[in-house]
């Protein structure tokens, strides 16, 4: 067609962002895409909440289902999280009645992801994800097309924008955690239930993507081994520093072996960071992505990780790429050819 009509499915943080983006560089977008975006419905729980942005130029439809079905969609944006339930059926409804499907929702992908990526692959259908790892940073693309000639042998970051914030403000503070997790929360960083962020678990949906995007491997979320920060004092904090060290939540995959023979290694924890490492001077909300390839050497992804600007800028990425007509494969091969790996219990190097 001569635009692309998109839904949006959920208007909170993100969905408010992708709003305002899309309005504000309404004309960059529609050059770079070869056609305008425009926001043909909208939905969410509430009509009535004031979201800081004007809906009134917008079509709202009760049923989200709706949008699977209309001739006039070409593509449903989802923004409201959970790895099951309306957002999953959204998906599978979306992928079966022919429309493009963008996402933000790492606890589907990391659940799903495979399901939804083999649906969408039967149908010629684009299933995209960029803003569901690392809020702003290209890196589900980077890791995918832009290293995709190498062998990756490691990657691994901060990949929770909430858990660096926190450990960053009570460094800098020494505030106590449930002071600066309500401020994270107020800055729109944290997921709706913050023991995702807290306990690591959002961090290992990020980890299980990456891992999967970086070794051609089929996802494995429950073979993450993981522990959060729920229990990091102040004092852990000012320890460490004594030692000469940073506590960062480091989401960590290695893939040892080959050629069928392969274990993957997969770890989120509390780690204690050198100063002189990269990883020690990331600060606030920011997530940084370290991956290790053959021939490109050791590459790094930094930016903001979670915020309402910089996931709309990702989930727009996402969209202008639909326009251009590029499908492509949702992970590094089609489903069918990924690697299936046993687990390993240790990491190596
Ligand atoms: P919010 O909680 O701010 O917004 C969620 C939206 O979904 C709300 O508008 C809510 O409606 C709507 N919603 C929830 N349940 C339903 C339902 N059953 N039917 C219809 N609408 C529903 O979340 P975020 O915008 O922060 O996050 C959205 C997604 O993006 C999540 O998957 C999150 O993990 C992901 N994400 C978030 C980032 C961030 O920095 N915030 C960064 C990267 C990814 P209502 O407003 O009416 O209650
Ligand atoms: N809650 C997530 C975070 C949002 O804090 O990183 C970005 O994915």
């Amino acid at each position: 067609g001569e635009t692309l009509n998109i839904a949006l499915v959920g208007l909170g943080t993100v969905g408010a962002g992708v709003i305002r983006l899309v309005e504000e560089n309404a004309e960059l977008i529609a050059r770079r895409a070869g056609k305008p975006i425009r926001i043909a419905g909208i939905t969410a729980r509430d009509r009535a909440k004031d979201r800081g942005v004007d809906l009134s130029p917008y079509e709202w439809v009760d049923d989200m289902g709706e949008f699977a079905t209309r001739e006039d969609i070409d593509v449903v944006v989802e923004l409201i999280g959970g790895a099951d339930g309306p957002a999953l059926t959204l998906a599978k409804e979306c992928l079966s009645g022919g429309k493009a499907f963008v996402t933000a929702n790492k606890a589907m992908v990391a659940h799903h992801g495979l399901d939804l990526a083999q649906r969408a692959e039967q149908a010629g259908l684009a299933f995209k994800y960029e803003a569901a790892v690392a809020g702003g940073i290209p890196v589900i693309k980077g890791l995918r097309e832009g290293a995709a000639a190498n062998r990756l042998s490691r990657v691994y970051g901060i990949l929770n924008g909430t858990c660096n914030f926190i450990l960053s403000a009570m460094e800098k503070t020494g505030q106590d955690f449930a002071e600066v997790l309500a401020e994270a929360q107020a800055r729109g960083f944290a997921e709706a239930d913050p023991s995702f962020d807290i306990d690591g678990v959002d961090a290992a949906h990020k980890l299980s993507i990456l891992a999967a995007l970086a070794f051609g491997t089929e996802l494995d979320f429950d073979g993450i081994e993981r522990s959060g920060i729920r229990k990091i004092l102040s004092a852990d904090i000012a320890q460490a520093a004594a030692l000469g060290y940073r506590i960062r939540l480091i989401g960590m995959a290695e893939l040892d072996g080959s050629n069928g023979d392969a274990r993957l290694f997969q770890r989120v924890h509390p780690y204690l960071v050198p100063m002189h490492h990269p990883l020690a001077h990331v600060e606030g909300s920011t997530n940084a992505v370290v991956a290790e390839g053959n021939f490109s050497g050791r590459l790094l992804f930094q930016g903001a990780g979670a915020g309402d600007g910089p996931t709309a800028s990702a989930v727009v990425a996402d969209l202008i790429d639909i326009a251009r007509g590029e499908i492509g494969p949702a992970f590094s091969m089609p489903v069918r050819e990924l690697d299936k790996v046993a687990r390993a219990e240790t990491g190596h190097r």
